[in-house]
Order: C-alpha cells, then sequence, then structure tokens
C-alpha cells in the first residue's frame, strides 16, 4: 500500500454516523485505515437531565482516536444547553464543535431540532447571537439544503455570513427526503454562491469516481466528507488520495479490521443482542467491499447468535 500522508490532496472528513462511527469504531478504523484528515463524532444527545455528564459525552473521551482530530457535534436548540456542553468540550480539550442543521429523523426534527429547524431561520439566528459571543470553540454546521424546500438554505445562507463559522458542511438532500432519493448537487452549487464561509461537500461519495466527478463540477470545494461511502469501502479515502492497494491484501485487511472490531465490542458491549446489532449495522453497508456477496448479506442481519453470525462472516470473507 503506498503511503498517504494526511496533508496530500483533498481535506477529508469521516461523516457522523450514529450507531456506526461511534469511539470504538473510529479507534479500530484508524488503526487499519488512512487517509483521513478528520471525523466529526456523531451528535451528542440533548438530554437536559444529564447535561454535561461523563456519560453524555463518554464517546468522546479520551480526546482523540489516534491522533485523528475529532469535532464534536451538538444537537442543541436551547443556548443554555448549547453552552453547558460546548464549556464542558472546551474543558476537554476540543477547539472546535459543529452544530447539526441536518439531521431528518422525524423525532428529532418533529422536535424542530436538525434539518426540522432549517424552515426556522430567525430561531437559527437567535441561538447563534445568543451562543457566538461566549463560545470559546470554532463553530461550524452541517445542514442539508432544507427540511422540505431547497428555499430554506438559500433564505439562511446569507444571513449566516454575519457569523464567524470556520465552515459549513452541506449534505444536499432535503430533510423529507431522509436518504433515499437523489442528492441535488446543482443546489449545494446555489448554495455555494450564496455564502462566503468555506463549503464543505457531503453526500453519496460512494467511489473514486463519484469524488473524481464532483471535485471536477466543484473545482473552488477542497473539504469533503465522507459516510456511508466511507464504511461501505475503508479504503475510500486513502484511495481518493491515490492510495492503492492488491486484492490480497485489501482482503487480508479488511478481514483483520472486523476481527478487531468484532473483539473490541464484544469487550465493550453488554450481552449478545447489543454486540450483534452494532455488528449488523455496520454489515449494512460494508457488505460493499465483498462485490457478488450481496446476497449474504441476510444470513448475517438475521443471525441469532455468535455462532451462526461468525459462519456468515466467514461465507463473505472467505476468497
Ligand atoms: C445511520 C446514520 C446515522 C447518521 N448520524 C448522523 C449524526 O449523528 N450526525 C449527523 O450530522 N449526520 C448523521 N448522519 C448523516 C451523515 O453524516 C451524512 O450526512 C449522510 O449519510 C450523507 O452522507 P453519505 O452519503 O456520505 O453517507 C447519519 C446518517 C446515517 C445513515
Amino acid at each position: 500500500m503506498s503511503a498517504v500522508s494526511r496533508d496530500s490532496g483533498p481535506f477529508l472528513y469521516m461523516a457522523p454516523l450514529k450507531g456506526i462511527t461511534d469511539a470504538l469504531y473510529r479507534r479500530v478504523y484508524c488503526n487499519h485505515f488512512g487517509g483521513l484528515d478528520s471525523c466529526i463524532a456523531p451528535f451528542i444527545n440533548p438530554q437536559s437531565s444529564a447535561l454535561c455528564s461523563d456519560k453524555l459525552l463518554s464517546d468522546l473521551l479520551p480526546r482523540h482516536d489516534n491522533d485523528l482530530p475529532l469535532v464534536p457535534q451538538l444537537l442543541n436548540t436551547d443556548a443554555d444547553g448549547f453552552l453547558c456542553v460546548a464549556e464542558r468540550l472546551w474543558q476537554l480539550g476540543y477547539r472546535e464543535i459543529n452544530w447539526n442543521l441536518g439531521c431528518p429523523v422525524k423525532m428529532v426534527a418533529g422536535k424542530k431540532r436538525g434539518s426540522g429547524l432549517l424552515p426556522y431561520p430567525d430561531r437559527i439566528t437567535a441561538l447563534l447571537d445568543a451562543v457566538m459571543p461566549r463560545l470559546q470553540a470554532g463553530l461550524s454546521i452541517k445542514m442539508r439544503l432544507g427540511y422540505k424546500d431547497c428555499s430554506e438554505a438559500r433564505e439562511l445562507l446569507p444571513r449566516l455570513d454575519a457569523y464567524p463559522l470556520t465552515e459549513i458542511i452541506i449534505h444536499p438532500r432535503l430533510g423529507v427526503q431522509l436518504y433515499r432519493g437523489s442528492t441535488l448537487p446543482e443546489e449545494f452549487q446555489i448554495c455555494s454562491e450564496l455564502t462566503r464561509h468555506t463549503m464543505v461537500y457531503n453526500g453519496d461519495i460512494a467511489s473514486v469516481s463519484d469524488y473524481t466527478r464532483l471535485a471536477g463540477r466543484f473545482p473552488s470545494v477542497n473539504r469533503w466528507m465522507l459516510g456511508r461511502g466511507l464504511v461501505a469501502n475503508p479504503f475510500l479515502a486513502q484511495e481518493i488520495k491515490g492510495g492503492s492497494v492488491s486484492d490480497q491484501v485489501r482482503q487480508e485487511v479488511l478481514r483483520a479490521f472486523h476481527q478487531d472490531l468484532f473483539q473490541a465490542m464484544k469487550q465493550r458491549l453488554s450481552g449478545p443482542g447489543h454486540l450483534l446489532g452494532k455488528m449488523k449495522q455496520v454489515w449494512i453497508y460494508f457488505i460493499g467491499s465483498f462485490p457478488g456477496k450481496e446476497k449474504l448479506l441476510k444470513k448475517i442481519t438475521r443471525a441469532a447468535n455468535e455462532q451462526a453470525y461468525l459462519a456468515a462472516v466467514e461465507a463473505v470473507l472467505e476468497e
């Protein structure tokens, strides 16, 4: 495998995928793969009762995953809660945080959080007005085109020029689309013309050719975020940076990665149900690393115990 230094080529983030890219996944990932420059952690639950508790922040301790810079993400929409978590994160050494204005899940968006806040730009600027003067860390925003309509981002973006954000990450879908339907890169273009902030593109980058096509379309963008495509092909970041790997090494590394992930989760998680549930979440995407074996996924996701799970995995991993 050719060495890929962190500062060569485009700046690549690992996207936050709640339930998948937690601290344990990130640590094991970094032991086997390269090419990433930073990572945004899955959102911290904004539970008022547990504000700032170590349990709430357990995914962020210790501060770095193998020195891959990590940016915590907040979903709070109340200034006091936001500032409380931000203060604790600052004490832990985090110098940048991200605000989630993209989550499309009904339970979140229905409470006017995540993408559910996008139709209310006044509330967004009110929170920024209350929070930014007191915030020590840098703040970026991760957002969609809107909850129901692309006009929402178009209205919001010029207003965000008033704030010293570090950058804006855009996943060019609407909240109501969830993760379905096509992305709208043409709307990303419109958004980038409506802001002075640095833009990060995120969405449906599943191969080097997806990246190359988008990079050609948006030559001024140098920061990209990889989500499901990276879980499907953990080599994706290093491939985008020009790294190459033989088929044999690829298979060996994928097997070793799975083994380490499984063992680490087994040590950490209580009970086989929890362990298999987490591994199955990963496999929904990770099966993408094994073209032609997609039909075997069902055996993995239906495995009722560890033995059945490992047998089903072996059928996928074997040459
Ligand atoms: C299972 C799952 C969990 C996610 N959790 C988060 C999250 O915690 N915070 C966030 O900002 N986005 C979250 N997302 C959205 C991703 O970060 C990303 O924006 C989206 O998947 C599109 O990028 P991709 O096509 O590269 O996956 C999640 C997506 C999925 C599928």
